[in-house]
């Protein structure tokens, strides 16, 4: 028998997204916050760059709609962009009123200081020195510990999410809550809520590389999918160009802020090369720049390229880059005199459960908001700084939705409880490991930055096995977190190459040499994969 919990509303995921919408709620119904780890932990904590809004006099919203429409390689679905761009400035006054600090300018006590990243044409980027995320994240999960309204679960991983059609044999597909185990206790429980948000971030651990904390393993795309929702353009991951290279430093990003304030990429050999790849050089969007560093490594048989900023003062390193200054000067790289070594590593999931413009999905009852979602915002690349305001942006429309519903139904179905009965502990948990790593490994080896249809082939082969093997385990053993969530990663690699197989170019983020060209013959489309049930 399982502990069975009930809330009004039920969001799986702490980050900027999940906090933001649950503070929007919490006077209005009882709401579930559930964490798998700490729960500050995700990848909103570890934001450097900041949040794309058009502040500045000589920018406009249009500019902002024109740079994500470019960035998006003709992807984006431009109503979703104009809204997102047209609900920036609200989204960062309720940050500003929940008490999140940005960086003033030094010219009026009023003004922000504003940071350009690659892709956008003006200075739009507020943010907090180099820890924007960390700033959001602390403050936004100070007002949730302290609203009566708002439960917090640190350390409760979502296992699948309860459907009327699955658990009920309904034909209607309604989502009724989540399993979730809870990590401490070992622990299988029942939560059941009228409405479900999966808000769980993206799935940059699918990669053996990359700048995404341990949690991103993709869980809430793998669960919305497997419940039956649709889910769209998952062949496009974004590799962060600069993530700093050394054999101690485990995932730190060097924000893109770096090159906006003029920051050079350089070879070995000291010289310059990203003028040769595109116009805007340091500033090209990103999938740019991340191929064109992965050429030259390729070409050169070098580790990594190097990062300068030190034509800039002591003084203003320190100033606007502290975080990232102490972190390189504790491996003994003093960035004020000398260039940061740097390879790209996955960053962003540009694709995900499908929505509409309230964070719906194809299951009623059920959301899906910030990293987890595809909107449409990002189309084939996401420019840069985009995504926290979409986990914002999104929140708020979604909350506005869900409260037009309120008085929610406190009516419960009787669901079956999460039945453990029949599987033993595991003996040993190293099938487990090995996989987690060979996974990520032919990923990064296969569906990484440049993809061709025979490595697809080769990496949904070895795929296949693994599943076999994942699917074995799952029915003999009992559940523990690192095991959900390869069983996530998988799902959200099968999908992956799905995606990148159907894709035949190259557009944004997906780089393939057997279609090296965009398809201008056809009209640019989404890729989409049907539920799994
Ligand atoms: P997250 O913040 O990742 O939160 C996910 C939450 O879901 C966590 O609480 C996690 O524990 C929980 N969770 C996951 N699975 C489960 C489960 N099964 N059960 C229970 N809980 C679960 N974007 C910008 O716009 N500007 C930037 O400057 C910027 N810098 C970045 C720097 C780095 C290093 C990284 C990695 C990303 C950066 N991004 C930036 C991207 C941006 O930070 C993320 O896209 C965004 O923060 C995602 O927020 P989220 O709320 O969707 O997910
Ligand atoms: C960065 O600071 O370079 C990351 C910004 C982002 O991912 O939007």
């Amino acid at each position: 028998m399982t502990a069975t919990h009930h809330f009004d509303v039920l969001i799986i995921g702490s980050g900027a997204a999940g906090l933001t919408l649950a503070l929007q709620l919490a006077d209005h119904a009882q709401v579930a916050v559930l964490s798998k780890d700490q729960l500050e932990e995700g990848a909103s904590l570890y934001a450097q760059g900041g949040i794309s809004v058009v502040l500045d006099q000589a920018d406009s919203l249009q500019s902002h709609i024109d740079d994500t429409l470019q960035t998006g390689a003709d992807l984006c679905n431009e109503e979703i962009v104009r809204f997102t761009v047209e609900h920036a400035r609200n989204s960062i006054e309720w940050l500003i009123d929940q008490g999140v600090s940005f960086t003033k300018d030094g010219i009026t006590s009023e003004t922000y200081h504003l940071t350009q990243e690659g892709g956008h044409s003006h200075r739009r980027i507020i943010h907090s020195a180099d820890s924007t995320g960390r700033e959001v994240e602390t403050t936004l999960l100070g007002k949730a510990q302290i609203h009566p309204n708002i439960h917090l679960f640190p350390y409760h991983i979502g296992i699948d999410l309860i459907t009327s059609r699955k658990q009920l044999n309904h034909q209607d597909n309604h989502c009724l809550g989540c399993y979730v185990l809870d990590i401490k206790t070992d622990t299988p429980l029942t939560f059941t809520a009228p409405i479900t948000v999966l808000a769980t971030g993206g799935a940059g651990k699918a990669y053996l590389y990359t700048s995404n904390p341990d949690v991103a393993t993709g869980d809430g795309i793998a669960m919305g999918w497997r419940a039956g929702c649709r889910v769209a353009n998952m062949e496009f991951i974004q590799f962060h160009p600069t993530c700093l290279y050394h054999h101690k430093a485990k995932s730190f990003l060097i924000t893109e802020a770096l090159r906006g304030e003029g920051a050079k990429l350089l070879l070995a050999d000291g010289s310059e090369f990203m003028e040769h790849f595109h116009p805007q050089a340091e500033l090209a969007p990103r999938d740019i720049v991340a191929r064109a560093i992965d050429h030259e490594m390729k070409r050169l048989g070098d580790d990594c390229v190097y990062l300068d900023i030190s034509h800039q003062s002591k003084e203003f390193i320190e100033a606007h880059f502290p975080t990232i200054h102490q972190r390189c000067l504790g491996f003994g790289i003093d960035m004020t005199q000398e260039p940061i070594p740097v390879v790209p590593a996955a960053h962003y999931t540009c694709g995900g459960v499908m929505t509409d413009i309230y964070g719906q999905t194809d299951i009623a009852g059920l959301y899906a908001i910030g990293e987890t979602a595809h909107t449409g915002l990002h189309g084939a690349n996401r420019m840069a700084s985009n995504s926290i305001l979409e986990c914002l942006v999104f929140a708020h429309s979604a909350a506005q939705h869900i409260k037009q519903q309120l008085p929610l139904s406190k009516d419960i179905e009787a669901i079956p409880a999460w039945d453990a009965s029949r599987v033993q502990i595991a003996k040993e948990a190293i099938s487990v490991s090995h996989n987690w790593d060979e996974l990520r490994r032919f990923m990064w080896d296969y569906v990484g930055i440049v993809r061709t249809n025979e490595r697809l082939h080769k990496a949904q082969q070895r795929l296949k096995l693994l599943q076999q093997e994942i699917n074995d385990y799952y029915s003999q053993h009992r559940i523990s977190s690192d095991f959900l969530e390869l069983r996530n990663l998988a799902d959200v690699a099968e999908l992956i190459i799905i995606s990148a197989l159907q894709r035949k170019e190259s557009r944004g983020l997906h780089y393939t040499l057997d279609y090296p060209e965009i398809d201008n013959d056809h009209p640019p489309a989404d890729t989409i994969i049907a539920g799994k049930s």
